[in-house]
C-alpha cells in the first residue's frame, strides 16, 4: 500500500483527534498527517491515496480552515487519485445541517476528478437533513463527537476495515 496523505481543518481538536486515532488504525507508518492551516492544496498532489476531514461550522459552513483551503482545489486535478472523507458535527444542534462541509468537500473533490472511497450507512444517526448523504449514505465516514462521542472508536474501526482494500 502507497503512503496515504490524511488532510484535516479542527477548531477545538475533535476533528484532529479523529485523525489521530484513522492514522493509527491505518498504521502510523502508512500515513503522513497534514493539519490543513499549514499546507496548501498542493500539497494533495503528493499522495495517490488521500483522505480529508473537516467539522462544520456556522451553520452548514467550512470550518474556518477549510474555507482557505478549498478553493485552491480549482486548481487540482485530481484523476486517478482515490479519495476518501471524514465527517465531525453534531446531529442534535444543527440536524437540518449536519455534517454538511463533508458534503462541500465531497462535491468538489468529484468535480476535479478524484474517486471517492469510503461511503458510510446513515442508520444509527438522528438527523433531518445533510448534504453530506448521497443515495441514503454518507459520502465518507460520519462523527458526532458532542452527542456520540462513545461510537467513534468502533466507527472509526470499521470504516478504515472497510477502506483499506480499495486504498491503491
Ligand atoms: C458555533 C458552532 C456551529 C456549528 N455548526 C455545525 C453545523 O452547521 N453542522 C454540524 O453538523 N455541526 C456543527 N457544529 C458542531 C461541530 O462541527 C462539532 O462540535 C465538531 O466536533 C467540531 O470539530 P472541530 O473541533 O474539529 O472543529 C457547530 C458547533 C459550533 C460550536
Amino acid at each position: 500500500m502507497k503512503t496515504i496523505g490524511l488532510f484535516y481543518g479542527s477548531e477545538t481538536g475533535n476533528t484532529e483527534n479523529a485523525a489521530s486515532m484513522i492514522a493509527a488504525q491505518l498504521g502510523e507508518g502508512n500515513v503522513v498527517l497534514h493539519n490543513i492551516s499549514e499546507c496548501d492544496a498542493q500539497s494533495l498532489l503528493s499522495y495517490d491515496n488521500i483522505i480529508l476531514g473537516a467539522s462544520t461550522w456556522g451553520f452548514g459552513e467550512l470550518q474556518s480552515d477549510w474555507e482557505n483551503f478549498l478553493p485552491g482545489f480549482d486548481e487540482l486535478d485530481l484523476t486517478g487519485k482515490t479519495v476518501a472523507f471524514f465527517g465531525l458535527g453534531d446531529q442534535v444542534n444543527y440536524a437540518d445541517v449536519f455534517l454538511d462541509a463533508m458534503g462541500t468537500i465531497y462535491e468538489k473533490v468529484v468535480e476535479r476528478g478524484g474517486q471517492p472511497i469510503g461511503a458510510w450507512p446513515a442508520d444509527g444517526y438522528d438527523f433531518s437533513a445533510s448534504t453530506a448523504v448521497v443515495d441514503g449514505y454518507f459520502v465518507g465516514l460520519a462523527l458526532d463527537a458532542d452527542n456520540q462521542d462513545d461510537m467513534t472508536p468502533d466507527r472509526i474501526g470499521s470504516w478504515v476495515a472497510g477502506i483499506q482494500g480499495q486504498l491503491q
